[in-house]
């Protein structure tokens, strides 16, 4: 697909060691645990394969990089989705994902999505239409302090964002979906680490907002990050109950199908 004479690359973080998780992610990543009927992997994979993008690099963490090859590795191949890995070795921010993924962008413009932020919405026609800049997407939360803040003026222009900002500044969190163009790759060159040792993705934002070339868009849908047992339990019985396990692609559900034949043929070789 292209963005005027630009190609758009994907790009997945499944990376962490989420903690909050244990036990149940120490024996596997936390972005491969299920959620309702699938890997909570496959939401985010869908939200790019959705909007046409068809070279995609999940960055994963050294211990989990032969599930996700187990899984991923060739379920697209016949469709026409080239997936590459990238492992990161030591967890440096959010921003270190343009870093890593420098050669795979290449002269392109890239669409990074958390591998735990599950979308209901259809993010589609603002990832094919993307120009130039940087485009996120803002939802109201209850807690903004423990996300990236953005304040909105009164013309609903995006004025300041704040990595979890102590003191109030707006309900918007800025969520795990973000488009930019080429530049992005410098940016997060040249970001410092924060306080917490990370290069922080709200730094690109406003590398971006700075030169007034950072639209803030909010949407109305649901915003799962399944990060503790509660939201887990909560992401699989939203995405139950809304049928959101139904919005795939259809070549997702096609290529999942083929996965499991294969691993049934699989199966019954080995009883026999
Ligand atoms: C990260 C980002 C934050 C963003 C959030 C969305 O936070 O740093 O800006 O709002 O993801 O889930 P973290 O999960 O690293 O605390």
């Amino acid at each position: 697909m292209s963005t005027g004479n630009k190609k758009m690359k994907g790009i997945i973080l499944s990376g962490g060691t989420a903690t909050r998780l244990f036990p149940l992610t120490a024996t596997t990543s936390k972005q491969l645990l299920p959620v309702y009927n699938k890997q909570m992997i496959f939401y985010p994979l869908n939200t790019l394969i959705k909007a046409g993008i068809k070279d995609i690099l999940i960055i994963v963490t050294p211990e989990h990089s032969g599930q996700y090859l187990n899984l991923l590795g060739s379920t697209f191949k016949k469709h026409g989705i080239n997936i590459y890995f990238e492992v990161q070795k030591i967890p440096r921010g959010l921003a270190d994902a343009f870093i890593l993924g420098e050669g795979f962008i290449g002269k392109d413009c890239a669409t990074m999505i958390l591998g735990d932020n599950i979308f209901e919405d259809d993010f589609s026609d603002a990832i094919k239409n993307f120009q130039s800049g940087g485009h996120v997407f803002a939802k109201k939360v209850s807690d903004p302090e423990r996300f990236g803040v953005v304040k909105f003026d009164e013309a609903g222009r995006a004025v300041q964002i704040v990595e979890k900002p102590q003191e109030w500044i707006s309900d918007y969190a800025v969520t795990g979906l973000y488009i930019y163009d080429n530049r992005v790759i410098e940016a997060a060159k040249g970001t410092q680490p924060s306080e917490r040792g990370e290069i922080e993705i709200t730094s690109l934002h406003n590398y971006y907002l700075e030169k007034g070339e950072l639209k803030v868009s909010t949407f109305n849908g649901e915003w799962l990050d399944a990060g503790t047992f509660d939201t887990l339990l909560e992401a699989g019985k939203i995405v139950k109950e809304k049928k959101i396990y139904e919005n795939f692609d259809p070549m997702i559900d096609k290529a999942i199908e083929e996965f499991n034949a294969d691993l049934k043929a699989l199966a019954k070789k080995r009883l026999l």
